[in-house]
C-alpha cells in the first residue's frame, strides 16, 4: 500500500512534471492514496485523464512475484516512462484457485498501485493457460491433435478452442473480470486470450465442422458440384462423411476448413468479448495480440469484432529487416484499417530461435521507431522480467532476476522519454497511402498448398513488390480487393490467387473510375470455392485486361525477360501472357528459354475506362523489380511521401488534419546526412531544421504544418 508520503514524492518526479506538461498529468495522481485509488476504480472512472497518445509498455506478471516487490518494479517502471502494463493473461490459477473461488483482490492492487504511478492497465484473458484443476476436472476440454493424442496440462493452449464447456468456463472468467474491472480507471482495454494458434481435431469438431459446411453450402448437390467431388469418387451422400483435410485433401475442403477455422476463432473470441462488453465501460478497447504473418486463420475475419488490432514483433534470429517487418506492421494497420499496437516485442533477444542473438545498441529503439512510423500507437516489451522457474528462463527482460536494470533498460527508458515527448505531435496522426498492396488469407493458402515450385512463398512474393514501391512511395497499405479503393493511385495484387466475385467487381470499378491495378503473376486463377476458373486467368478481370494467362510454368532455373523494363530474369515462376484486344501492349517479353516462353509477352498493359490494369506474369529479380516499380509509380502518378534518402534509411510518414509527422530511422551502417524537402521542425532536439544527420541507428521525428 502507497503512504501520502510516497505518493508526494512520485508527483515531484521530473517524469510526472514532464507528463503533466505535456498534456496527460494523471489528475488522480495527486494525493491519491491506493485505497482512494480503489474507490476511484470502483466508483468514479472520471477522475483519471486519458493515458498518453503514444504508450511505452511491457507484459509484467505479478502474480509471479510477492506484493511486497512490486513498488520497486512499478517504481522502476515509472523511471522507465512506461505507462503501461499488460497483466493477467497467464494467471488464471492465481484469480480462480479452486473451482469457482475467486480471487481478484491482489489484481486490484497491482492494477492500483500501476495506476497511481501513471501506468495503465491492459488486462488479458487467461484462456490461454487454463489451471490444472480445471483440467482435471474437465478433461473434455482439451484439445486432440491429428494423430488423436489429447493435449496435457503442463506448457498452455492446451484447451479446445471448439469445446462447449471450455467456452462457456471462458465466459465466466472474462465477466467476472469485466465484473471487477470493467470500470476501473486504469484499465484502459483487454486481450483475449493469447496468440491464437491451436485447433482440436476431435470428433465434436468434426461434427461442428460438417455443421458448418451445410449452413455454408446449403445442400450436399451444391457442395458435391462446387468441390468437383465427382474427382476420385469424393462424391458425399451425407455431411457426415467429410473428413477434415488441412495439406492435401481437396482444395474446397481444404479451404473451408480454414473458414471454419477462422470462424470457430471469432466465435471463441466472441464470447468472451460479449462477456466482457456487458459490464465494461465503452472506453476500453478490446483486442487481441496476433502473429503478423501466421496463416492459422483468416485475421480479417478475426478482427471484426475488435476494437483494435495488435501484433507481437518478434525478429528472433538476426536484425531487424524494415520491409518484411514494415510490411508486417502494414498487414496489421490493413485489419481494422487504422493505427494498431506492438503487444509484444523483444527486449533484446528471445529464447526460442535457433540463435538468440541480442539487436544491437540501438537497434530496440530504431525498431520502436520504426514501428511508430508504421502506424503503431504503443510498443510494449515481453517481458519486464523473468519468472525464476517457466519455460522462459533466458529471454529477454528489462530487469534482471534480481530486479535491478539491464543494459538495455536505459535504451528503452530513452524511447520512453522519447514517447512522452513526440505523443502530443504523433496524437491523431495516422499513415496514409498512395500505394495499397492487396491480400487475401485464401489466396495464400491456395498458393502455398500447391506451390507447384518448392520455393514460391507467397510472402516473398508479397515482398518483392512491397520492397521497390516502398522505396518508391514511402508508405504502402495492405488490405483486402474488397476495401475502399478509391484512395489509391497504384493497387498491386501479388499472387491474388483466389478472386471472389465481390472483391473482383471491386476491381472492375475501381479500373474504371481511374485507378491502376497491377495483378502479379498467379492472380485470379481460383474462385471462392478454390477451384479453377472457367475463363483461365485472371478470370472476371480477363476481360478488362485484353489478354489471358496461356500457361505457366515452374522454372528450373531464371529465364530471361527484357522490354520496357530493361534486361532481367524471371526466377521460380513465368506465365505466357496472351494479347486478345489491339489497344493491349506487351510492356516485356521472355527470351530465348524452354522453347515455349521464346519471345512471348511476359508482362502486359491496357488502359481501360479512365484507369488501367497491368499483368505481370514474371516474377522478376530484385532490379527487375525495382524497374518495374519505377514504371508502375510513374504511369500512376504516385510520387514519394517525403523526397529522397539515402539507401538504408527509412522514412515513414503520419498524417494529421493540420500537419503531418515524418520518422526517419537509419538502419545503414554508416552516418547519413538527410536534406529535408522544406524546414520541419526536430520534435524530440527541439527547434526547426533543413537537413538532419543520423547515425547508424539514428532517428528523427519532424514535423510539419499541413499546407
Ligand atoms: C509470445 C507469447 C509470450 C511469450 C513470448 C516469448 O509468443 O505471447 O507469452 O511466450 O512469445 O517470445
Amino acid at each position: 500500500m502507497l503512504h501520502h508520503q510516497e505518493i508526494a514524492a512520485l508527483k515531484n518526479t521530473c517524469s510526472l512534471l514532464r507528463f503533466a506538461m505535456a498534456g496527460f498529468a494523471i489528475a488522480a495522481i495527486a494525493g491519491f492514496s491506493s485505497a482512494r485509488a480503489q474507490q476511484a476504480s470502483q466508483t468514479s472512472p472520471g477522475k483519471v485523464s486519458a493515458p498518453p497518445p503514444i504508450l511505452l509498455g511491457d507484459a509484467w506478471y505479478p502474480e509471479q512475484w510477492p506484493e511486497s516487490r512490486w513498488p520497486a518494479d512499478l517504481n522502476l517502471m515509472r523511471k522507465a516512462h512506461i505507462h503501461m502494463v499488460r497483466v493477467g493473461e497467464f494467471a488464471w490459477s492465481r484469480m480462480e484457485p479452486a473451482e469457482g473461488q475467486y480471487d481478484f483482490d491482489w489484481l486490484e492492487k497491482a492494477i492500483d498501485e500501476a495506476g497511481v504511478r501513471g501506468i495503465y492497465t491492459v488486462l488479458g484473458t487467461p484462456t490461454a493457460a487454463p489451471p490444472a484443476w480445471l483440467t482435471q476436472k474437465y478433461p473434455e476440454t482439451l484439445r486432440m491433435s491429428k494423430d488423436g493424442r489429447l493435449a496435457e496440462h503442463g506448457n498452455r493452449q492446451q484447451s479446445n478452442w471448439d469445446n462447449a464447456r471450455y467456452r462457456e468456463l471462458a465466459r465466466d472468467i472474462a465477466g467476472r473480470m469485466a465484473q471487477r474491472f470493467g470500470h476501473n480507471p486504469y484499465v484502459i482495454g483487454w486481450q483475449i486470450d493469447n496468440e491464437y494458434d491451436q485447433v482440436s481435431f476431435d470428433l465434436q469438431t468434426r461434427i461442428d465442422f460438417q455443421r458448418w459446411l451445410k449452413n455454408y453450402y446449403g445442400t450436399l448437390d451444391n457442395l458435391n458440384t462446387r468441390w468437383t467431388t465427382a474427382y476420385w469418387s469424393q462424391t458425399y451422400s451425407n455431411w457426415d462423411q467429410i473428413p477434415i483435410e488441412t495439406e492435401s485433401g481437396n482444395p474446397g475442403l481444404l479451404l473451408s476448413w480454414k473458414r471454419f477455422v477462422s470462424d470457430t476463432w471469432r466465435s471463441y473470441q466472441k464470447n468472451q468479448l460479449d462477456a466482457i462488453r456487458q459490464y465494461a465501460d465503452p472506453r476500453q478497447f478490446i483486442t487481441t495480440n496476433m502473429m503478423g504473418w501466421f496463416d492459422g486463420y483468416d485475421h480479417y475475419v478475426v478482427a471484426k469484432d475488435l476494437d483494435l488490432a495488435s501484433w507481437d514483433d518478434y525478429i528472433g534470429e538476426g536484425h531487424l529487416n524494415a520491409y518484411r517487418n514494415g510490411a508486417t506492421d502494414d498487414l496489421t494497420r490493413g485489419f481494422k484499417r487504422k493505427n494498431f499496437w506492438i503487444m509484444e516485442t523483444q527486449p533484446g533477444h528471445v529464447n526460442w530461435a535457433s540463435i538468440n542473438n541480442d539487436l544491437d545498441k540501438g537497434e530496440v529503439r530504431a525498431m520502436a521507431w520504426h514501428n511508430i512510423g508504421h502506424g503503431a500507437d504503443t510498443i510494449s516489451y515481453w517481458q519486464w522480467r523473468s519468472a525464476l522457474n517457466g519455460q522462459e528462463q533466458y529471454h529477454g527482460t528489462l530487469v534482471g532476476p534480481d530486479g535491478t536494470p539491464v543494459p538495455l533498460y536505459a535504451e528503452v527508458a530513452q524511447v520512453g522519454r522519447e514517447f512522452e515527448k513526440a505523443g502530443p505531435v504523433l496524437a491523431g496522426t495516422s499513415p496514409k497511402s498512395q500505394v495499397a498492396i492487396l491480400h487475401t488469407y485464401p489466396s495464400f493458402w491456395a498458393i502455398d498448398w500447391q506451390r507447384h515450385n518448392k520455393d514460391y512463398d507467397p510472402i516473398e512474393e508479397l515482398l518483392s513488390y512491397y520492397q521497390p514501391l516502398h522505396d518508391i512511395a514511402q508508405s504502402i497499405d495492405i488490405v483486402q480487393p474488397t476495401a475502399p479503393l478509391s484512395q489509391y493511385k497504384l493497387v498491386v495484387a501479388p499472387g491474388l490467387n483466389v478472386l471472389s466475385d465481390a472483391a473482383a467487381k471491386n476491381l472492375i470499378a475501381y479500373v474504371r473510375s481511374g485507378g491502376h491495378l497491377v495483378l502479379g503473376q498467379r492472380a485470379a486463377m481460383k474462385n471462392s470455392d478454390n477451384a479453377l476458373q472457367i475463363e483461365r486467368q485472371p478470370g472476371p478481370l480477363a476481360d478488362l485486361l485484353g489478354g489471358r494467362v496461356e500457361a505457366y510454368y515452374a522454372l528450373l532455373k531464371p529465364v530471361p525477360v527484357e522490354g520496357q523494363f530493361g534486361n532481367d530474369t524471371s526466377q521460380l515462376w513465368a506465365e505466357l501472357l496472351r494479347v486478345e484486344k489491339p489497344d493491349v501492349k506487351v510492356l516485356e517479353r521472355y527470351g530465348g528459354s524452354n522453347g515455349w516462353l521464346n519471345g512471348k509477352p511476359a508482362a502486359i498493359t491496357r488502359k481501360f475506362g479512365k484507369g488501367r490494369i497491368t499483368y505481370m506474369g514474371a516474377w522478376l529479380d530484385e532490379a527487375g523489380m525495382a524497374r518495374a516499380a519505377a514504371w508502375m509509380a510513374s504511369v500512376s502518378n504516385v510520387k514519394p511521401a517525403f523526397g529522397p534518402v539515402p539507401k538504408g534509411v527509412e522514412v515513414d510518414p503520419r498524417y494529421g488534419s493540420d500537419h503531418s509527422v515524418f520518422i526517419l530511422v537509419n538502419l545503414s551502417k554508416a552516418t547519413q546526412t538527410i536534406p529535408l524537402p522544406a524546414k520541419m521542425e526536430d520534435v524530440l532536439n527541439g527547434g526547426e531544421t533543413h537537413s538532419v544527420t543520423l547515425p547508424n541507428y539514428g532517428v528523427a521525428v519532424l514535423s510539419q504544418a499541413n499546407k
